[in-house]
């Protein structure tokens, strides 16, 4: 199956006073998803948004909401997401006690169910849950703040995502998330990823020309 390519932008790195307007930009210029970071202050050290701001933004697209969920425990709190509006729910498999039970009640409720790791972890970790998910995220940063340098480390781990994608057949996924700018991410393509997470890099500046410019890209690799 020919390789889809998609553009997430973060909302963490848009102007909040006007969340919806930015969010409303980056769809229209062409951006199929829209990346909600939801932090819990416990998993990682710092806290975002979280229910409230997920409804009140779904009256503005319809969207795909992409819901990164980086809380302890996600199972707690996953029907509130659904509820909320979330078109996917992605977990960390290090904030799960069970992720397959985790991913189980998001595809139950008939959304895309994504698991994630953080950098330090391996790639062999999650390798036996990617059957039963629709994407893998890659960090590529340490995951609680937007605006942070990429980790180089991430290409290998892409590509070990990826070929074992490949190796048995399976038809997932491959996001990236933290520092990708369109001065990188063709390495992030080429190493395998497909749906590319960008807060600062589409949110600063000029968000229809941002937008334009990583779908150009993408082009190439159709
Ligand atoms: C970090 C978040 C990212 C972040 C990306 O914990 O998961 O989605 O907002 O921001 P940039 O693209 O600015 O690195
Ligand atoms: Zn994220």
């Amino acid at each position: 199956m020919a390789i889809q390519y998609k553009l997430a932008p973060s909302i963490l790195a848009a102007n909040f006073a006007g969340l919806g307007k930015d969010i409303k930009e980056a769809t229209r210029a062409g951006a199929e998803y829209v990346h909600i970071d939801v932090m819990d202050g416990v998993f990682v050290p710092n806290l975002s948004v979280g229910i409230p701001v997920i409804e009140g933004i779904r009256e503005c697209t319809n969207h795909f909401f992409d819901v990164h969920l980086m809380v302890q425990d996600p199972i707690r709190l996953i029907d509130k997401f659904i509820f909320a509006g979330a078109d996917g729910i992605t977990v960390h498999l290090e904030s799960c006690e069970n992720v397959l039970e985790t991913i189980d009640r998001i595809k139950k409720a008939g959304l895309k169910a994504g698991v994630s790791i953080r950098p330090e972890t391996d790639v062999a970790e999650v390798e036996k849950i990617l059957e039963h998910v629709s994407m893998v995220l890659v960090m590529s940063v340490n995951p609680g703040y937007g605006g942070q340098n990429f980790m180089e480390d991430s290409i290998k781990k892409i590509e070990k995502v990826r070929a074992y994608i490949d190796r048995h057949g399976l038809d997932l996924d491959v996001e990236v998330d933290g520092g990708i700018y369109l001065s990188n991410v063709e390495r992030v393509l080429d190493a395998g990823a497909n749906v590319i997470v960008a807060g600062t890099a589409v949110f600063h500046g000029n968000i229809t020309n941002n937008v334009e410019m990583f779908l150009k890209i993408f082009r190439k690799y159709k």
